[in-house]
């Protein structure tokens, strides 16, 4: 729009605001919140539920493989994941990729919403010849200024959600300052940081935008923050919060590196022929395999389903039973365990949480 276009067009917008009741500058705006429409940049993904139609959080490609979203986005979900990559209108979308695999920081902590940031393994995206991701930020010390991108919520009082991808441009908000706000704020660790526009909370992210990313304005944009958190959205002095994500290069160097970046099968077999069968245990018939991640502690009898084939399987006696772990796989690339003792079966319905193999710990007698 030309200068004198947009001139004329703010004198009209003051004008009709004149007529109600006077608003700051931060309630004239709208979008993630105070943002406006964005060119979806290719590292951009939404993370969505196979078959919707928006999505439900925001995630950050950082390489062939793997993006980066926020912990709380993933941490509840138990049904299978997908993700729009360089998505910007949601009425064009591009094709929905599943996630294989969710892998969540082992610190994150539910309800202080401390180290909130998880993994995420898309292998398809190697298929396609667009950039790789992201650059992360190597160093803690941001700049001050900022852009947040997302389908999040572009109204401070209702829940509104655009078509369109927003960015708006942010203030990196001192760490000590952050901390001086009080409330929730004064808990603010080390790890995380606070962005957004202080004076009249003019720009922010909101509900849906978690998980995105928070990169600089300058190019190369360099990826430093996670949407995660905040009190209300667009508040005077109430900022955004975000996992700073320099802080978990180390970590998450090691997830790629480590065990789990074997291809599932593999990853599976080593976990069944090392740690799992110290893990089993039958409380009152129950099956319980210990080393697997929350996700998997609770294994149940289930019906078996014919869309799901055995894709691999692993044998091995262990006092006078035979353990046999089945990994089935449906046309859907879902996932299910099957573990039989004996004449027992018993199954994970669907996984697509990360398994994460623990040092050895005294073993469970049956
Ligand atoms: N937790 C929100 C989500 O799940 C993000 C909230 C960000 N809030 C803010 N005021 N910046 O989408």
């Amino acid at each position: 729009m030309s200068r004198m276009l947009h001139k004329v067009c703010l004198s009209i917008l003051l004008a009709l605001c004149s007529c109600s009741s006077p608003i700051s500058p931060g309630e004239q705006n709208l979008a993630v919140i105070g943002g406006h429409n964005a060119m979806a940049p290719s590292y951009f993904a939404a993370l969505h539920t196979p078959g919707a139609s928006s999505p439900f959080c925001g995630a950050t490609r950082i390489d062939e493989q793997h993006l980066l979203t926020a912990a709380h986005c993933v941490s509840e979900t138990e049904g299978p994941l997908a993700v729009w990559l360089g998505v910007q209108d949601l009425g064009v979308r591009p094709e929905s990729l599943p996630v294989d695999l969710v892998r969540i920081h082992p610190r994150y902590h539910t309800n202080r919403l401390q180290h909130d940031i998880a993994i995420l393994t898309v292998s398809r995206m190697s298929e396609s010849t667009i950039a790789d991701g992201i650059r992360i930020a190597e160093e803690s010390r941001t700049p001050p200024k900022l852009r947040v991108y997302g389908f999040g919520n572009i109204s401070r009082k209702d829940y509104i959600y655009p078509q369109t991808l927003q960015t708006a441009e942010l203030n990196l908000v001192p760490q000590s300052n952050c901390l001086r706000l009080g409330g929730a704020y004064g808990q603010v660790i080390e790890e995380q940081m606070c962005a957004g526009e202080l004076k009249y909370g003019a720009h922010d992210s909101c509900d849906g935008d978690s998980g995105g990313p928070l990169v600089t304005q300058e190019s190369p944009e360099t990826l430093f923050g996670i949407v995660s958190w905040g009190t209300g959205c667009g508040r005077p002095k109430r900022p955004g919060v975000y996992t700073r994500v320099s802080a978990y290069r180390e970590w998450i160097e090691q997830e790629k590196k480590g065990i789990n970046a074997l291809p599932l099968t593999e990853k599976i077999q080593a976990l069944f022929y090392y740690p799992l069968y110290q893990s089993v245990s039958f409380p009152n018939g129950d099956v319980r395999i210990r080393r697997f991640t929350a996700a998997y502690q609770n294994w149940k009898p289930t019906e078996s389903d014919k869309e799901f084939q055995v894709v691999s399987q692993w044998q091995r006696l262990w006092d006078g039973e035979a353990y046999r772990l089945e990994l089935l796989q449906s046309k859907g690339s879902r996932y299910r365990l099957r573990l039989t003792v004996g004449q027992r079966t018993f199954e994970v319905p669907a996984f697509y949480t990360e398994l994460t193999p623990q040092p050895p710990e005294e073993s469970t007698v049956l």
